[in-house]
């Protein structure tokens, strides 16, 4: 069984880096890339100061919150970065914030994302 051994640690630390996802919270977020990703993919419902007054955002139902100042449906009135990214990367069921795992698929992008709507947070 010995000889084993190390081929199991490997295995097991070769596996669980393959799997982890990128710890946003550490990751040093692109904000002018963010800002440039929002205006394409997230402005038309949130609004460019992430108010949720976007030409789509004003008539939906729920409408989307205001960053700056509502209480997060997801983290409250704090919500943290891998609360936020894991909503845009997996939306929310019975809204129309759709999954964009797809439509973004780099991950970096999706924490810049998050990092970005943090700064609209005025509390
Ligand atoms: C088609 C409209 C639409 C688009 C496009 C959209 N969202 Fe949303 N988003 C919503 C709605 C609606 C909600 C849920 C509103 C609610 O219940 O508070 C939401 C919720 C969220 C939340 C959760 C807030 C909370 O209260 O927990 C985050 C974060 C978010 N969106 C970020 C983004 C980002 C970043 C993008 C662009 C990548 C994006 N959204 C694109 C409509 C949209």
């Amino acid at each position: 069984m010995k000889p084993l051994a190390p081929l199991c640690i490997l295995g097991l630390l070769f596996s669980s880096t393959a799997l982890a996802a990128l710890d946003c919270k550490a990751y040093r977020p692109d904000l002018v890339r963010a800002k440039n990703s929002f205006a394409t993919n997230c402005v038309s419902c949130h609004g460019v100061n992430g108010d949720g007054n976007g030409p789509a955002g004003q008539y939906l139902v729920p409408k989307p919150r205001n960053f700056a100042v509502d209480d997060f449906r997801v983290g409250g009135k704090k919500p943290t970065i891998a609360q936020i990214v894991g909503v845009i990367t997996n939306g929310l069921p019975g809204t129309a914030m759709v999954p964009f795992s797809g439509q973004i698929k780099d991950e970096k992008e999706r924490c810049d994302l998050a990092h970005y709507v943090l700064t609209f947070r005025k509390k």
